[in-house]
Order: C-alpha cells, then structure tokens, then sequence
C-alpha cells in the first residue's frame, strides 16, 4: 500500500488572515508531503500483518512492532495521520460555537465553553518543543480529556479517541506570527470547524455505544 498525500480540503488561502497561503502551502505540501513519504518508506521495513493494517490500526499496534521501525511509523506514521485529522478541522466559522451533543458534552466535562477554551489554549501554550494538544474522548469514562503529545505521538495508540487537534509545531505557525505561538493559537479559534468536531464525536460515541 503507498498512500498519497490528502489534498487540502479547501483553496490554500482560505484560512486568510488566520492562516496564510503560505503557511498552508509549505505545511501542507512539505511538511505533511514529508511525512507521507517517511511513512511509505517506513512500511517497506515492516512485518505483516503490521503492514496491511489501516494507518490508525498501525498505531494501536506500535507496543508489538520491533525497532527500529516502530520508531519510524510512530514519527511518520503519525504525521501522516495527525495531519490529514488536522486538515478537515479547520473552517473559517464566523463566530460559531458547538452546537447539541457535543455542547453538552463540552460543558459537562469543562463547566463551559469559555473554560473549556481557557484549558485548550494554556495547554497549548505550556506544551514544550513540538506537539500537538488534543481534544480526546476517554471511552473508558465517557468524558472529554485535553492532552499534549509530544512530536507526532497520536492518542489513538493509548487507546483514546481524538476530536480535536492544534498542531503547535513552529512549522504550523512561524511564517505568520514568528515566535507568538499564544497569538496564533488566539486566532486559530477562529477557524475551528465545529461541525467537524461534532461529527467526529457522534463517530465516536457510535463505535463505543
Ligand atoms: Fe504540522
């Protein structure tokens, strides 16, 4: 299986101001083109059926795959996957909130929307180095989680569903707003596709149920 990079779901300059055509271009076509190609090469070293599973199944299953290959699809492996969640999740959304269940769900976990926005964003501002912070479901407990991950690490291989992701790699921001990582992750609120994350809860609680 060689798989191809997912094109961006929207014109490169969509996002504009929040996201630049540029930062689109090069995080887009570089960098997750990068990641991509590091996880083809990455499954010509790896064993079956590791190599046939789907590339979240892959994911799941790093603990059982052997070095120095685990490495490499936890690295690429995850990139490829953490960015083509990425992509879908962002739409210009004129001011919108969450909406029904996942509302609910959001202030049954957070108290509000406003905390739960306060406690994504300081997460995202404390992670240190490169990562991503998420917004999980814990299908254990039935409530929504934040964390940071660091690199290209993906909650799926603890076993938690993701719904919501921020790349906070210099990568995803620095043509824009340099070194203001707090600054960007104030604007990127405003490209938060709801009815994205919505959609990928109901998937969830669907699977759990
Ligand atoms: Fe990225």
């Amino acid at each position: 299986m060689i798989y191809q990079l997912p094109p961006l779901p929207y014109a490169y300059d969509a996002l504009e101001p929040y996201m630049s055509k540029k930062t689109l271009t090069v995080h887009h076509d570089k960098h997750h083109q990068a990641y991509t190609d590091g996880f083809n090469k990455a499954l010509e070293q790896t064993p079956e059926p590791y190599k046939s599973m789907k590339p979240e199944e892959i994911l799941q299953s790093l603990d059982k795959i052997p070095e120095p290959v685990r490495t490499a699809l936890k690295n690429f492996g995850g990139g490829y996957v953490n960015h083509s969640f990425f992509w879908p999740l962002l739409k210009k959304n004129n001011g919108a909130v969450p909406q029904g269940d996942l509302a609910k769900a959001i202030t049954s976990s957070f108290k509000s929307f406003d905390q739960f926005k306060i406690e994504f964003s300081d997460a995202a501002k404390k992670l240190f180095g490169s990562g991503w912070t998420w917004l999980v479901l814990d299908p254990k407990t039935g409530s929504l989680r934040i964390m940071n991950l660091p690199n290209q690490e993906s909650p799926v291989s603890q076993g938690l569903k993701p719904l919501l992701v921020l790349d906070v790699w210099e990568h995803a921001y620095y043509l824009d707003y340099e070194n203001r990582r707090a600054e960007f992750i104030e604007k990127w609120w405003a490209v938060v596709n709801w009815d994205m994350v919505a959609q990928h809860y109901q998937e969830v609680r669907k699977k759990s149920a």
